[in-house]
Formats: C-alpha cells, structure tokens, sequence
C-alpha cells in the first residue's frame, strides 16, 4: 500500500516541483533526477566514451597532458566537433581541460587506461548496441537471430564442437583481455593452494589457470574447451613456459564427459551463458569427473546482487538474451541447481568487487 502511494505521488508533476521546492528535500530531488537522467540518457554516454577510445583520445593523454591541436590531429574533426567531444568527455570525467587549449586525462579515463579489458568491452560492446537499435523487436525475435549469437557461435548453436576454429578467435582474445580482474577476484576470495589439480571448465585460453599457477606453484593444471579454443590454450600455455604442468582437453561439454582426476573443478564466466537444461547436464558431469570429495568452483557475476543488479538483472540480463542462450542466476537459484546436481550446499566466497564476479564453492561427496 505504501508503494502504490509512493508511486500516485511520484506520478504527480505538482508534487514532483513541491519536491523540488521544498528544503528537507530539494537535496533528494536533485539527486534522483541526476539518476534519471542518467538512465535516460545513458546511451549517449556510451557512445561519448566509445569514440574517444575509437579516436585514442585516452592513448595520446596516457603521458601527460596535450595542447587540442595535437591531441585532435589526424582525427578528421573540425575544431567544433572535436570541441563538442572533448566537452562531452570532460562532463563524463574521461578528459580534464587543464590550462586554456589544453587538455589532459579525468579521473576516469586514467581508471579506464588501468583496465584493458574494460577498454576491449567496451569496443566490444558495438555489437550488442546495434541489436539493441530496437529493443522490443530484438526481444520478439526468436533467440539466436542478433548480431551477438554470431559473435558467440556456439551459444545458439547444435553441435559446439563444431564451431569453425576461426570463430572462436576474437572471443576468446576479448575473453582473455578481460579476465585479469576476475581472476584476481576470484584467487583472493577462494584458496586454490589447497588443492592439487584443476580442472577449469570452459577455459578459454588459459588466462585463468596462468593466475592460478602464479598463486599456487604445486597445482597441475588442466583446461578443457572446444577444439579451436584448446588449440589456442595450448600455445599460450606453451609460451608461458607451462607446457609440462598444463594438460588441454578438447571437448564439447554438450556432448562430451569431461576429463576426470581434478580435485578442484572451476567453471568460470561458463553457467550463465547457458540455458538451464545444459547447465543441470554440465553439474552432473562436473560432479562425474571430480576426485570424491573434490570442490566445484562457481564464478561468475550474479542475479539479485546487492550493489551489482544494474550488472547482473540490466546489463547481463539483455547481454546474454542478445547472446542467444542463457541468463544471469541468483546465488540462491544456481546453489539449487549444484546441490540437485549432488553437491554439498555451495558456500558463497565474498570478493571485493561483486560487480565483477561473485564465488561459490561446493564439495563433492565422499572422502579425498
Ligand atoms: C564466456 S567464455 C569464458 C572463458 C573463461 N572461462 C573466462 O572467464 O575468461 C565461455 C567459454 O566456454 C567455452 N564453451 C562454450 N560452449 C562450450 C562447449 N559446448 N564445450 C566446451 N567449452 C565450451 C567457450 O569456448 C568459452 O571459452
């Protein structure tokens, strides 16, 4: 009853300007009228930071401040549209200007130039903004029609372990470039040191079991992932110097039974890209392989987080309905799915930043 109060007055243009008006809370109406805007106009922001890394804006400032001219060259924008950008960046805190003509980094573009992986999101993020041009159609369409689908072919595709390696290339560099900061979140919130091997599910190249290796020097490491991502693992793991502690698995975890000997199992960024049939298949068989005893690893961001929905419930939730299958969980649903899979009730490992990802661990029966 109190919110349908709430929202009668909230409704009100009079009682919105007596809001606004009132002194107790002018402050509070100012404050929610930024957020809205910030949600109305959001997609502007978006674009604003996408061309300034387009035009490498950020990249040119990475040393210290420029005069304009130099920081525009070669950039084709007359004084006005580069003006009008550079304006626009400094009202988002990418850019500062600094003395008169000159121009330097805000406090955000220095933060953004500390995150390559959120550099790679966000030219990534193009794709999904062109499925989004019209959300109501993208949402009617039948899943597996947008732009994102063929960027992550095996999502709403029959037969994964088919995919054309080639396809499979720009996604996993994207994946790997972003998976610095998880992987640190992950490595701080959960002690790998305990185990002895570990099987990482969905892999990618390898970026997450070279932290852990950095973490944990006595763990064997071994990485399953469909043919042309294996293919790419083994090479940085050769690289890496990691050849003789890696083993890679090529497998199609639709398909497949997944390599069996790991006492630790981690399935990172994996279980929200998929749909709840495969996601009960793929626990039952991560639950087969492991040692008795051994630990699944859940990471990856989650549904109804406080402090993160707008990352979870918002942007992952249209990120992974464009993508073609799966969606984001509550740490309540998926922690229902592993203990219907036969685990332990999973424990939820706290990390510093749930945004990014969150942790949870669950053991296997039976004794090591
Ligand atoms: C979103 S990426 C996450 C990669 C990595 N775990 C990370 O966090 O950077 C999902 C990974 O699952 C792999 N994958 C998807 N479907 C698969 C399948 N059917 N069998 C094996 N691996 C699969 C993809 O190739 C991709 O490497």
């Amino acid at each position: 009853m109190w919110r349908d109060l709430r929202n009668r007055l909230l409704m009100s243009p009079r009682f919105q300007r007596a809001a606004a008006a009132f002194p107790l809370t002018r402050f509070l109406a100012r404050r929610e009228a930024r957020e809205m805007f910030d949600v109305v106009a959001g997609f502007v922001y978006s674009q604003v930071l996408l061309a300034c890394i387009r035009a490498g804006l950020l990249e040119r400032l990475r040393e210290g401040p420029l005069p304009v001219a130099r920081l525009v060259a070669g950039l084709g924008l007359e004084p006005p549209a580069a003006d009008t950008l550079l304006r626009a960046a400094e009202a988002l805190e990418l850019l500062e200007s600094r003395a008169p003509g000159t121009w330097a980094l805000g406090s955000r573009g220095a933060a953004l130039l500390g995150n390559p992986g959120v550099l790679a999101m966000i030219e990534h993020h193009a794709v999904l903004y062109a499925d989004l041009a019209d959300p109501l159609a993208m949402l009617r369409a039948p899943r597996g029609s947008t732009a994102l689908s063929r960027y992550w072919p095996y999502a709403a595709s029959g037969e994964p372990g088919a995919v054309d390696p080639a396809a499979t290339r720009e996604y996993t560099q994207l994946m790997s470039a972003s998976q610095g900061l998880v992987a640190g979140e992950i490595l701080d919130a959960y002690p790998v040191h305990r185990h002895q091997r570990v099987l990482d599910v969905g892999g990618g190249d390898g970026t997450f079991l070279r932290a852990v290796a950095g973490r944990a020097p006595h763990l064997e490491l071994m990485l399953a992932d469909l043919p042309g991502v294996a293919a790419q693992a083994q090479e940085a793991f050769a690289a890496a110097g990691l050849a003789a502690r890696a083993s890679v698995h090529a497998v199609d975890f639709t398909r497949d039974p997944l390599p069996r000997g790991a006492d630790l199992l981690t399935l990172v960024r994996v279980l929200h890209d998929h749909d709840d049939e495969l996601v009960r298949e793929l626990l039952r068989k991560a639950l087969d392989a492991l040692a008795p005893g051994g630990t699944l690893l859940v990471a990856e961001p989650l549904a109804e987080t406080r402090g993160a929905r707008r990352m979870g419930d918002a942007y992952f939730g249209l990120y992974l309905w464009a993508m073609g299958s799966g969606r984001p969980r509550s740490g309540a649903e998926l922690s229902r799915m592993i203990q219907e899979a036969g685990f332990s009730a999973p424990r939820r490992y706290p990390t510093r930043v749930p945004l990014q990802t969150s942790v949870l661990a669950a053991r296997k029966p039976g004794r090591p």
